[in-house]
């Protein structure tokens, strides 16, 4: 089959691969009709290297058609299904608690992390991804969601990651009618969480250095903002002066404005492979400017609700101003499955009160991913986010 795989810094290409085969009685086989590119691959990309191996097929949010069943994987042939980026085994503790990012059965103990993810180097299992033909998906009788037939891919594939990652981030941040909602990044998270804030009731600001990601968020009812400084006075004045009750941060490690942090992550990727992952451990790719900017923000007793992806042990914590404002902080990697039952009736609604419809800028081949991974993070030609399809002719 055909995959997009990783081959080094700032470089993917799509190769001819074994198509993957079935190891277990619960395992299934789907051929892929949709698979889209995350904030969380740039950061494989680029940061995350160090723990990639040549040719790691990549890629965390994907749906399609069962082609193969094992009998105990609660799926049957043509079925319909959108794939959680976790993976998780539906008994264990963790798993009944909700936390399947955490399930204590697919952990990656040999380096320390949660739950194994698809497409997630070596951090999160090694495990092949979907920006491909074929995806092989293990305990298939739990992640996966049966959908219907009727609606297009884009209304579903989203239930995959970045729906259920922003509802998250707002559940997390204990948002009620009435209150307000600062979110940081208007990605394709961020675009969510904003609009997530305002479905349920609240007043939403979003910020983000990239003009048409405002403009995008705008359109959903959205007071959007450049970074910089004149927006936090401004969302002061707008919130009785105390800033807002809860913020997102929809950035992450990504975020632009830190160049001290820049030149780590440019180090982590330019020195050989275990010094990298040493430096990369011990804190070297902090880029922590929207995190403390966060901080900053929020009003004193509220919420700070992480959903960007932070790496490095040793970033420099305010823990003062945390402490003296009595900030909450809540994060982590989304629990899809938690919140997809909720999510799966508003995607289908006619109503789109998500705005699902207005989101992809792009459809593009499987086979133009190097192209689409560029464009993507440079933001290039208006991206916003791109799917891969692997059966559109290139
Ligand atoms: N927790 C989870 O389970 C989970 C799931 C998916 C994605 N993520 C993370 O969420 C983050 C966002 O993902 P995305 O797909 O929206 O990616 P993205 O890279 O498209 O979005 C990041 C946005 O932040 C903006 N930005 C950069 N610097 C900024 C600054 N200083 N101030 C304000 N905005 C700034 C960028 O312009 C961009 O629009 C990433 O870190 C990703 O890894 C987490
Ligand atoms: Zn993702
Ligand atoms: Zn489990």
């Amino acid at each position: 089959m055909r995959a997009v795989t990783w081959q080094g810094k700032r470089d993917v290409s799509v190769e001819t691969v074994d198509d993957p085969i079935r190891h277990k009685s619960n395992d299934a086989i789907i051929e892929v009709t949709s698979t889209a590119i995350c904030g969380s691959d740039l950061h494989l990309y680029e940061v995350l290297g160090p723990f990639m191996d040549r040719g790691d097929i990549i890629g965390h949010e994907t749906m399609g058609r069962v082609v193969e069943a094992g009998p105990e994987s609660g799926l049957s042939a043509d079925d319909r299904v959108v794939v959680p980026f976790p993976i998780s085994c539906g008994r264990c503790w963790m798993c009944a608690q909700g936390l399947c990012t955490q399930c204590e059965t697919t952990q990656v103990r040999q380096y320390g992390s949660g739950a194994q993810l698809f497409g997630y180097s070596r951090l999160y299992g090694s495990v092949p991804g979907g920006q491909a033909e074929y995806l092989r998906v293990p305990y298939a009788e739990v992640g996966p969601i049966k959908v219907g037939a009727d609606l297009p891919d884009h209304r579903y594939l989203f239930l995959s990651d970045i729906l259920p990652t922003a509802w998250q981030a707002v559940k997390y941040a204990g948002i009620r009618e009435g209150d307000s909602l600062a979110v940081y990044g208007l990605g394709p998270v961020g675009q969510f969480a904003a609009r997530i804030g305002r479905h349920l009731g609240a007043q939403v600001f979003g910020l983000d250095p990239v003009p048409e990601r405002r403009d995008m968020a705008a359109r959903h009812g959205i007071e959007v903002f450049d970074f910089d400084e004149d927006a936090h006075s401004t969302i002061r004045e707008a919130t009785s002066g105390r800033g807002p009750d809860a913020v997102v941060d929809a950035v992450g490690m990504e975020a632009h404005g830190s160049p001290l942090a820049s030149a780590a992550q440019q180090a982590t990727g330019l020195l050989p492979p275990p010094a990298a992952r040493k430096l990369m451990e011990t804190g070297g790719i902090d880029r922590t400017a929207v995190l403390h900017a966060a901080i900053d923000l929020v009003r004193r007793g509220g919420t700070l609700s992480l959903s960007g992806v932070y790496g490095g042990a040793l970033s420099p914590m305010p823990l003062l101003t945390l402490f003296d404002k009595q900030i909450q902080l809540r994060m982590g990697q989304c629990n899809v499955r938690s919140w997809t039952d909720d999510l799966l009736p508003l995607v289908e609604s006619s109503e789109d009160p998500l705005g699902v419809d207005d989101l992809v800028t792009h459809r593009l081949p499987l086979e133009s991913a190097p192209e689409a991974y560029e464009m993507f993070q440079r933001k290039t030609d208006g991206c916003i986010k791109v799917v891969l399809d692997p059966n559109a002719e290139s």
